[in-house]
């Protein structure tokens, strides 16, 4: 039996609990700043709403969309939301989580133009026009969750032994990242010619880029010290700013990793795997304690990106492998995962509390705020009190949008969201995610109660898995 932590009926006595657990969660019902439009760089998005980026894991074999990517997006485009942040994207072959994700290169770029073109299309059917829809494409090298071979900056003890990752594994060379910075600015070469508005330099959720801001063990140009830390990401921008003159520079970040978890003894709720300190394994981690945040270097990082030149922001956190319950606070696991080790307010509050201290540090850089969608349709409330007082600029939706990708509409034509569409946080998605004994290797992935289309494809897993 899981815990149900969701029981509001309504709006106060989601209010009551969030004064009894003492959360700085601030709610404020009546929608206006959300629907308001934001500059971003030299660009202006027609609303405050975003969709984050959200795998589907159903792209062909070489990584180009395919008949479930077009629908997502087509969905997406006629949502209404003023900002759609295109998912993770290889940037090369070896570096994709999974055989289904999207790969950016010569041979894909037509189909994901024509994906770009039918988000457009759809958002100009319903809303006349396209005008102020700001897509951008997240560029991503996944690192220690490449698949089906790891490629790791650092070794990490705990994320190490999760994927069976032995103490000799070698680790990518000072050159090897060299080359792979090289492969971002082709990718980011393509992305402006496909036409996209922006592209996101990755840097969260433990991928490669992420996993480099943590390596404080390794030796060599891109370890150690902060200033060796960032600069793949600082040799990145800088690539991309001389060969894409005009193309907007976004990055979604890690503002704090947290340490793994694992099943309790009683097979139940997450608890931290045993770590030492001082612990030089998590990005923003106070090393003293590292389940707080020490927010120091995050803020120092965000002062370097926008002196570099990166013109929006996305704030994230934790490690979807080793810590889910940080990124995308849950109401239930997917069905091998455990079960939340605090109650899904504290995750809120902390994606909060880090995104108000990222947006206050750079004013002037719009920064996209994450972790809304356990708060269902009451995250409205909770992005337009965020936005009002000055700690988000554009509130994102991630398994909110697939749930709902019709959410910005909603609150644009009727100033509220309905309750029956909106994501119910119990991670099917996530489990479908995992899966992979299918003939692709990868299932697809999608919103299990809210969408029609996942309810088959989740039963056929769960039927096939072998346990
Ligand atoms: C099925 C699924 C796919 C995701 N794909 C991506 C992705 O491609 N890139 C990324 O940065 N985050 C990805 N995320 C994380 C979400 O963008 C988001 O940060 C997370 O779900 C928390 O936000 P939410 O509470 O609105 O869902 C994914 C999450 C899920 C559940």
């Amino acid at each position: 039996m899981t815990t149900t932590f969701f029981r509001y009926r309504d709006i106060e006595q989601l209010q009551e609990d969030v004064e009894a657990l003492g959360v700085d969660v601030r709610l404020q019902p009546h929608v206006k700043a959300l629907l308001e439009p934001v500059r971003i760089g030299t660009l202006v998005a027609k609303n405050s709403l975003a969709i984050h980026p959200m795998e589907g894991c159903d792209g062909t074999l070489d990584g180009k969309p395919d008949e479930l990517v077009f629908r997502r997006y087509r969905r997406f485009g006629a949502g209404g939301a003023g900002l759609i942040w295109f998912e993770a994207t290889a940037v090369l072959p070896e570096a994709r989580a999974n055989s289904r994700q999207l790969l950016i290169n010569a041979g894909n770029a037509k189909s994901l133009e024509e994906l770009l073109n039918t988000a457009k299309r759809s958002h100009a059917e319903v809303f006349g026009s396209a005008e102020g829809l700001v897509c951008g494409i997240q560029l991503t090298h996944s690192g220690r969750y490449s698949h089906p071979q790891p490629l790791i900056a650092v070794h990490d003890p705990a994320l190490d032994a999760k994927k069976n990752i032995p103490p000799d594994y070698p680790v990518l060379s000072d050159e090897e990242l060299e080359r792979i910075e090289d492969a971002y600015v082709c990718a980011a070469q393509w992305a402006q010619k496909i036409g996209f508005d922006f592209v996101d330099i990755k840097q969260c959720h433990r991928y490669l880029l992420s996993e480099l801001l943590a390596a404080k063990t390794r030796e060599g140009r891109y370890g150690g010290s902060f200033e060796n830390r960032t600069r793949f990401v600082r040799n990145v921008i800088a690539k991309i700013k001389a060969a894409c003159p005009g193309l907007a520079i976004a990055s979604r970040i890690n503002a704090y990793d947290g340490v793994p978890y694992q099943m309790s003894a009683a097979g139940k709720e997450g608890v931290p795997c045993p770590y030492t300190t001082p612990y030089l394994f998590g990005f923003g981690c106070d090393e003293d304690d590292p389940l707080r945040e020490d927010l120091t270097e995050p803020i120092q990082l965000v002062r370097w990106l926008r002196d570099w030149g990166v013109c929006l922001l996305n704030v994230s956190m934790g490690n979807p492998y080793a810590n889910p319950h940080i990124g995308r606070p849950f109401e239930k696991p997917p069905i091998d995962g455990y079960a939340a080790p605090e109650h899904p307010l504290r995750g809120v509050e902390r994606h909060f509390r880090v995104t108000r201290a990222i947006q206050r540090t750079v004013p002037d850089v719009p920064v996209v705020g994450t972790g809304y969608s356990w708060l269902r349709h009451y995250f409205a409330a909770a992005g337009e009190a965020n936005k009002r007082a000055g700690d988000v600029s554009l509130v994102g939706l991630g398994r909110g949008a697939i749930a709902y990708p019709d959410f910005a509409r909603d609150l644009l034509e009727h100033g509220a969201v309905k309750p029956n569409k909106v994501c119910l946080a119990v991670s099917y998605c996530t489990a479908l995610m995992r899966w992979k004994h299918n003939a692709l290797g990868q299932f697809p992935c999608g919103c299990v109660p809210r969408d029609e289309v996942y309810a088959p494809i989740y039963q056929q897993g769960l039927k096939t898995i072998k346990r």
